[in-house]
């Protein structure tokens, strides 16, 4: 198995209300969703949908500096955030992708995701517009 991409951990949905869209996760897929976690040093409010093959996160802007202000800016109704990739050795795959050439968001360095795993944020330009999310599950 490719040592870098293996799983997709979730799918993360920037939304304009977490309580609004969890209760419609709940009504219209008879979804399980967790309750509202805020993660204040990432700036969002975190809710997890429990999938079969993977979970959908649903995202809510917290604090002044939400890293969402400007994407709910864009996109008022909300709209597909980041999509999370499961690697066995985060530093392992950030040095590999940093040698081909992706930029990793922030100081490089992990940080602390919503569970608890150490996280990192590639470069969205890097990937043709879509902001990646590396978690290590280990
Ligand atoms: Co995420």
């Amino acid at each position: 198995m490719n040592d870098v991409l293996s799983w997709v951990n979730h799918i993360a949905l920037a939304v304009p209300d977490l309580n609004t869209a969890a209760a419609r996760y709940r009504e219209s897929f008879a979804a399980t969703v967790s309750e509202p976690q805020p993660l204040p040093d990432h700036g969002v409010t975190v809710a997890f949908v429990t999938i079969a093959n993977t979970k959908i996160e649903l995202l809510e802007p917290l604090g002044d500096k939400s890293p969402l202000a400007s994407f709910l800016a864009k996109n008022p109704d909300g709209g597909m955030h980041h999509i999370c990739y499961e690697v066995e050795n985060i530093i392992a795959a950030r040095d590999r992708l940093m040698a081909a050439g992706a930029r990793v968001l922030g100081s490089g360095e992990p940080t602390i995701g919503a569970h608890g795993k150490p996280v990192l944020f590639l470069h969205p330009k890097d990937f043709f517009g879509t902001l990646i999310e590396l978690e290590e599950i280990n």
